[in-house]
């Protein structure tokens, strides 16, 4: 079957750009296919076929890239804010590929976040049909015994609707703080928070420990790492790694820029994200923003300790 995709999609998919950014240029008239310049975005491409350039410079489809980064607090889960306050992106440097969260953590939560190119890998990650399990270390205000964690387990009643079960390990209770880990199969906005204090407590420490079968590991705090075919395949089903990355192969036209693999050396660079969105002015300024002048904090998770 023939890779055909509409214009914009070619060029988003390539990752160098979001949908609307490429609408953009597109209109722009900075967009050729076979050197005729094309102003539609729903112009249908044949990638095998056809040969697309952005400003002079081919494109192809990107590589999928899968990543984990283990979130500090403190950083928010989003490309830019209007704040100039730290965003996870912050933390990417040596990413080239035009990467997506997989769902949020809050800007207290730290902990496991993947980032990916590939939306159906995201979708499949975050839609709770799928039921991936999503665990979380918690301290939470208060004495909680077993008894009152039990709601937590049955689902309790939030105000978008009751919670599916979850599993809750109460790990150790104290007369402050009760530590424990749960784990839940959505991903709704705050949702631990909220399902803590439907019990009457609080969460004053949540670390997002593990999604399926994948956990943080020895990753240090603010650092990422690939994912491997394997842990891919065991989050989204078997084989998933294979058929996301052999259409990519099969790409025939040149790249726009490398798209290598992350050096190590990459991710210790201090330097903010390289961004690559062809001089727009709002990815340009994101790039300008200053790295966090704080390290991130230590937080470390399955710990019960204070
Ligand atoms: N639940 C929350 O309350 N916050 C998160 O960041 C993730 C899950």
């Amino acid at each position: 079957m023939r890779p055909l995709k509409t214009l914009d999609r070619v060029l988003s998919k390539a990752g160098i750009g979001s949908r609307t950014e490429t609408r953009r240029w597109i209109a722009a008239g900075r967009v050729r296919v076979n050197g005729q310049v094309v102003r539609t975005p729903d112009h249908w491409v044949d990638l095998e076929r056809d040969e697309v350039t952005l400003d002079g410079k081919a494109i192809r489809a990107q590589r999928k890239i899968y990543l984990l980064l283990y979130k500090p607090k403190g950083y928010l889960t989003t490309y830019k804010d209007p704040r100039g306050r730290p965003t996870i992106y912050d933390l990417l440097t040596g990413v080239e590929q035009y990467v997506i969260p997989v769902g949020r953590l809050d800007l207290d939560t730290s902990g496991l976040l993947l980032l990916t190119n590939d939306t159906r890998f995201a979708e499949r990650i975050t839609n709770p049909d799928y039921k991936v399990p999503k665990t979380y270390y918690v301290k939470a205000a208060g004495e909680l015994s077993e008894e009152a964690l039990e709601p937590l387990r049955r689902g309790v009643l939030l105000k978008d609707g009751p919670t599916k079960p979850a599993t809750v390990r109460l790990l150790r209770s104290g007369a402050r703080n009760t530590f424990l880990e749960i784990t839940i199969t959505e991903g709704r906005n705050r949702q631990v928070r909220r399902m803590l204090e439907a019990i009457g407590s609080r969460v004053r420490k949540l670390v997002r420990t593990a999604i399926g079968p994948v956990g943080l590991g020895s990753l240090e705090i603010g650092k990422y790492r690939e994912l491997t075919p394997e842990e891919v395949d065991a989050l989204a089903g078997k084989g998933w790694y294979q058929q996301a990355t052999s259409s990519t192969k099969s790409a025939k036209a040149e790249a726009v820029r490398p798209l290598g693999r992350i050096s190590a050396s990459a991710q210790d660079a201090r330097a903010p994200r390289k961004l690559q969105s062809g001089g727009e002015k709002g990815q340009a300024a994101a790039a300008k923003r200053r790295p966090p002048a704080r390290a991130p904090s230590a937080d470390p998770p399955l710990r019960p300790q204070e």
